[in-house]
């Protein structure tokens, strides 16, 4: 009887104790973490300092490390009273989380002032665009057959898959890799695109090779500074430059990042982040505790704080960061393989010399205003534009050709005085920007990086792998702050999920 009192007592005790725990346990799983830090204030860690928000609501800490200026490689150069992009310059009208951020954050997009594209192929313009759409049209058909209709034809399919990501997103699906992501876009296909060199990739779609070199290197030089030999997936996102409607944001695409930040309530920390080391801490009770632990350096020294979750939001990259990792097994890595392509950017308020162009008319006949170029032997750039305000006043009208007025040159050097001096006739000022601006593409690649290092430890920047531009990283921003979420909550049935495009297709 005492024995069967005492058991039933025990059980009870039992009971208890264990439900309590796996009460205490869900509970801490369900309670939102303390304090999430975020490295770098580029375009993407703001736009994850934005969602992390979102995702784990007004309680949670937000701390976003950055050395230099907010933005990153969104920045610009002042050249007389005016700035002027420097970095990431045009935004896609089909960028759906760009268009989101400025719409949220009372910004606007900068007025279109039209352009004109001419081709340049090292000695003379091989192709100059002309006032009348069926006049470029037609010199395109004579000269490339349907090469051109059928290249936008193909853009357009991609992008068609590309925007599934959305609807996805909306549903607050996440995936664990870059090519998880992609996948469900474009399933195999899109994987296949990664693989493959864009020149690959067109010439199996029946492309000539005549119409690569004329028309698509140009497009993949002025996006990407490489030839036709990057991959096919940022190969379409080059392409997609070419489509009408791109705009920029009205003061600068910078303002984006800074908007975020205030936005999402976080702190700004000017320090560079000098090594983040995994700390468990043995708790009296239940399962051990752990932490990352940023250790941090800045004008007044150094300092280090605990975090929950820590996204790191900056290519880990020769040149681009040096960030020591610590306490993981297996070891992180400060450095992924593969490097950044270097480019410069420079701004020039001259004359141009149109004998550069070989152009033999007169200056003021040249109505073009944005001049790519072909992979040339010894080419010294990869495009020339004339540059326009990053907030432009109504009644402006861009100067004509043979003005004194502000150009873009992009180039894999620094222009030296010499070219400059074969460029221009005169001028009156230089600004130079030297980037590690984008991936050095090369195919096949074995791996993009993760987008998961460690438990709670995320990498935004593997999505450059596939493409780099701004709304790469906001989408990179939004997957790794929902893959956050449901990875803190124990939400499998959000990350990766098979077959989204038939599932969601009901749900539009
Ligand atoms: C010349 C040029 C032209 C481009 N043109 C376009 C375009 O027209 N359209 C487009 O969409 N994209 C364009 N891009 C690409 C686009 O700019 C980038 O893909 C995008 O800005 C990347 O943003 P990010 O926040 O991911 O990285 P970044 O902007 O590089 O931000 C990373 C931040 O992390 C900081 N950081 C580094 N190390 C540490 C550390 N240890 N601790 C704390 N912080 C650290 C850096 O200071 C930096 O501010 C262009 C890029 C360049 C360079
Ligand atoms: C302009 O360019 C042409 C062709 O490159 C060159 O011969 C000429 O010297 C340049 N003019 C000036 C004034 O530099
Ligand atoms: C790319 O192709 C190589 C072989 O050519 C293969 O080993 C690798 O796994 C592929 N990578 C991806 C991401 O599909």
């Amino acid at each position: 009887m005492i024995v069967r009192t005492l058991s039933v007592k025990a059980l009870l005790l039992l009971w208890i104790f264990y439900s309590c725990r796996s009460l205490s346990s869900s509970q801490e799983l369900r309670e939102p973490p303390t304090k999430i830090a975020v490295v770098g204030a580029g375009i993407g860690g703001a736009a994850a300092a934005f969602y992390l928000r979102q995702e784990f609501g007004p309680g949670v800490k937000i701390d976003v490390f950055e050395p230099g200026e907010v933005g990153g490689r969104l920045a610009t150069a002042k050249i007389g009273n005016h700035e002027y992009e420097t970095g990431g310059a045009v935004i896609h009208p089909l960028n759906l989380h760009m268009k989101q951020f400025i719409d949220k954050l009372g910004l606007s997009t900068c007025k279109d002032v039209p352009s004109k594209m001419a081709i340049f192929d090292g000695s003379e313009l091989t192709f100059e665009e002309s006032d009348w759409f069926i006049v470029n049209f037609l010199r395109m058909l004579w000269r490339y057959g349907l090469n051109y209709l059928r290249m936008q034809m193909w853009v357009e399919s991609v992008l068609d898959k590309f925007m599934r990501i959305y609807q996805y997103q909306q549903y607050s699906y996440s995936f664990t890799s870059v090519e998880r992501l992609l996948h469900a876009m474009g399933g195999d296909d899109f994987l296949r695109l990664i693989n493959q060199t864009l020149e690959e990739t067109m010439i199996a779609e029946g492309f000539s090779q005549i119409f690569l070199n004329d028309v698509v290197a140009p497009m993949t030089r002025i996006s990407y500074g490489q030839s036709v030999r990057i991959n096919g997936f940022v190969g379409a996102v080059s392409l997609a430059g070419a489509d009408s409607g791109l705009w920029s944001v009205d003061g600068g695409n910078k303002k984006v990042c800074s908007g975020l930040l205030y936005h999402s309530k976080s702190e700004l920390i000017r320090a560079r982040v000098a090594s983040i080391s995994f700390k468990a801490r043995p708790s009296k009770k239940g399962p051990s505790s752990s932490f990352y632990e940023i250790s941090y350096v800045d004008d007044a020294g150094a300092g280090h704080s605990l975090y929950d979750i820590v996204v790191i939001a900056t290519p880990l990259h020769q040149g681009k960061s040096d960030i020591l990792f610590s306490g993981f097994s297996p070891a992180i890595p400060s450095q992924f393989p593969g490097s950044y392509h270097q480019v410069f950017s420079t701004l020039i308020h001259g004359v141009l010399n149109t004998s550069y162009l070989g152009i033999t008319r007169p200056a003021s006949e040249l109505t073009v205003s944005d001049v790519l170029t072909t992979d040339c032997k010894g080419s010294a750039l990869y495009s020339l534009t004339s540059a326009d305000p990053v907030h432009i006043v109504t009644g402006y009208s861009r100067p004509p050709a043979s003005h004194s007025k502000v150009w873009k040159v992009l180039s894999p050097q620094s222009l030296g005085q010499e070219e400059l001096q074969r460029m221009f006739l005169s001028w009156d000022s230089v600004s130079e920007t030297q980037w590690l601006a984008y991936p050095a593409y090369r195919t096949p690649i074995r791996h993009t990086p993760p987008f998961i290092l460690h438990s709670r430890l995320y990498y935004l920047n593997a999505v450059e792998w596939a493409a780099s531009a701004m709304e790469m990283s906001a989408i990179s921003a939004r997957n790794v702050a929902l893959l956050a979420h449901h990875r803190w909550h124990g939400q499998t049935g959000r990350i990766d999920q098979e077959d989204l495009h038939t599932r969601l297709r009901g749900e539009l």
